[in-house]
């Protein structure tokens, strides 16, 4: 079968498609023909090395953290779905990239009716993130104010629904083209990154959502009320640049498939947009890959396998 694999760590030419052995679900999981994977910039930190404490890899690995298929079939135990059922969900690990992959049926959901698996796979890892960093300090509600950093991302575009869902004022910075984009999700102020300073612009948050590290982290502190909290997705290096005296936190999203489940539904009976912003074939995931590293666009890059 087909696989995105890396051999070593490195830049663009690290991962590459290779043959690997189709492999057979265990106790407990079940083998999903892989139809649709998302793009996500862990793939680029994974293939470059920078994430290797944090996730340890045994080499050569299969590349991808999220899909839609359907199963194959039953491992041992496996109880919650039956051959030829739609699913998609995160792995909470690797491989997705891959024709065939075993998952835990604890990861999965169905796919709900209505969604097509590439709108599928655009949804787990971000969809989640997104609402778990949203509420990981419990503190946002009617009248809060967020400030989400690349609100046209595919974190910030499910992160500025959510925030305007739970009645905060929302303020999401993107690039230009991407402003409309934001406030058609219901930002109440778009902030365009590249001609403007946020810092100038706005102030009394209490939660920010930093989805880019760098000095948007440092700049974020003035803004955020002496209360307030940043969550970081982007790297751990929030920790290093929180000072002291200040609530940053570094989140690491956390599979759940109930959650999954409620939001892809939100999704597929249009009480939730997502967007997948590009469809590549299973051959171009490792261009993707190092697109999405350069520059990302607004929504989720999706490959789809049938193509
Ligand atoms: N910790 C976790 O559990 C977890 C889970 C999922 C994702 N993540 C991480 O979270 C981050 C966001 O993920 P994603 O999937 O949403 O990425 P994405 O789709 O690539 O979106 C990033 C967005 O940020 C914008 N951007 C770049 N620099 C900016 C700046 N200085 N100010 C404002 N916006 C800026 C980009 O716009 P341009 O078009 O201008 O480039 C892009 O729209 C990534 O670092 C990813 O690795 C972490």
């Amino acid at each position: 079968m087909r696989s995105i694999l890396l051999r070593d760590y490195g830049g663009k030419a690290a991962a590459q498609v290779a043959e690997s052995s189709k492999p057979s679900a265990g106790p407990g999981q079940v083998l999903v023909s892989v139809r649709a994977a998302g793009i996500n910039a862990l793939d680029w930190k994974v293939r470059e090395g920078y994430v290797r404490d944090a996730f340890p890899l045994q080499l050569p690995a299969v590349l991808g953290i999220e899909l839609a298929g359907v199963v194959e079939a039953l491992g041992a135990g496996a109880s919650r779905f039956r051959v030829g059922d739609r699913v998609m969900g995160p792995l909470g690990g690797l491989g997705a990239y891959a024709d065939h992959v075993a998952v835990d049926e604890t990861r999965l959901v169905p796919t709900p009716e209505g969604l097509s698996d590439v709108e599928a796979a655009a949804i787990p890892v971000a969809a989640l993130a997104a609402w778990q960093s949203l509420h990981f300090t419990g503190t946002v509600g009617a009248g809060s104010r967020v400030l989400v950093h690349g609100a046209a991302g595919a974190l910030g575009g499910f992160a500025v629904q959510f925030a305007r869902q739970a009645g905060a004022f929302v303020v999401g910075t993107a690039g230009a083209g991407d402003l409309d984009y934001v406030r058609s999700l219901g930002a109440d102020l778009a902030i365009d990154y590249r001609s403007q300073r946020f810092e100038d612009v706005v102030d009394d948050i209490d939660l920010v959502l930093a989805y880019v590290g760098g000095d948007v982290i440092d700049r974020s502190w003035t803004v955020l009320k002496p209360s307030g909290a940043m969550v970081g997705t982007a790297s751990p290096e929030i920790l290093a640049r929180t000072p002291e005296g200040r609530q940053g936190h570094w989140f690491v999203m956390t599979p759940d498939a109930a959650l999954l489940e409620r939001l892809a539904g939100d999704v597929a009976r249009g009480a939730l947009k997502s967007k997948v912003g590009g469809i590549v074939a299973f051959e171009d995931i490792p261009a993707a890959i190092e697109r999405n590293r350069i520059g990302a666009r607004s929504g989720k890059v999706v490959a789809d396998f049938t193509r």
